[in-house]
């Protein structure tokens, strides 16, 4: 299927319907990252299946609502639930989402993620900010027609994790009590768990941690020129790397573990940015 402008314009519009501002910030919440939004204050709430051409969510841990409101006397706009090449979408439906953020006309969005930590110098709860990607398999969201009413066909993806937006998590991260790594997201299509020789694999070629999400969201951010800080969650050391099987409730687990700490800290970077 290819999209036109239009198609987009069309969630957007019904969205702009329902919120009478401008939000500034998009925020992308991943799996068990969720609370986060609770958060959010004077919420308005739209359920996706509501929004004209929208995608449904399906992945468990994933509400499938846009979250309006304010954080730190901040408009913000928070997908609570977002979409995944596993969930069975196309790697092209994956623009839909970031494409109607950017024409409700936000600035900036920020990407989170649960993560495997391949390096193994990490511990579940640790943060890194994504400072770049490889993305081996699946397609790319970009593919088919361009639609140049949103960037140009070929985009340069040098500082696509925004430079400037990275040094200020940093900063945000002192006196949090959090473990902040700067490093690279490795992308996997799955939606099984990596085996390990594929993360060791991995870690030969230069992945930090290692997850399902997020790299399409930040391909179609950089196509249209929106800068993004893109946060992974090491829920759990990567496949092989501790003697035990991974399991989705331990990804939960660590997510609740570390939900409260997470909150005040993405409060902080929005305060700041
Ligand atoms: N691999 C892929 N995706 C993930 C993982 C993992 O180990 N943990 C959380 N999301």
């Amino acid at each position: 299927m290819e999209y036109s402008f239009s198609f987009f314009q069309k969630s957007a519009d019904y969205l702009k319907s329902r919120v009478p501002y401008t939000p500034e910030i998009g925020i992308i919440l991943g799996s068990a990252l969720g609370p986060f939004a609770q958060d959010i204050e004077d919420p308005i709430c739209v359920n996706y299946s509501d929004i004209p051409n929208f995608l449904l969510s399906t992945a468990p841990g994933h509400a499938g609502k846009l979250i309006f409101g304010k954080i730190a006397g901040k408009y913000v706009v928070c997908m609570s639930g977002r979409f995944h090449s596993y969930e069975g979408y196309d790697f092209e439906q994956l623009v839909i989402p970031i494409r109607v953020l950017k024409l409700l006309g936000i600035k900036a969005v920020i990407l989170t993620n649960a993560a495997g930590g391949v390096n193994e110098s990490y511990r579940p709860g640790d943060i890194m900010l994504m400072k770049d990607h490889i993305k081996l398999t699946g397609a790319s969201p970009l593919r088919g027609k361009n639609v140049d009413e949103f960037g140009p066909r070929f985009f340069d993806t040098t500082t696509m994790y925004t430079p400037r937006l990275r040094a200020l998590a940093k900063e945000c991260a002192e006196g949090t009590g959090l473990t902040i790594h700067e490093g690279v997201y490795f992308f996997m299509t799955g939606p099984q768990f990596e085996t390990p020789a594929e993360i060791r694999a991995i870690r030969i070629l230069g992945g930090d941690t290692v997850g399902m999400s997020t790299v399409t969201e930040a391909l179609t951010a950089a196509h249209c020129s929106l800068p993004v800080l893109a946060l992974s969650v090491v829920t759990n050391m990567a496949a092989g790397v501790l003697d035990q099987p991974l399991t989705e409730e331990e990804v939960s687990e660590t997510g609740r573990m570390i939900a409260t700490r997470f909150s005040s800290y993405m409060k902080k970077i929005v305060a700041a940015m």
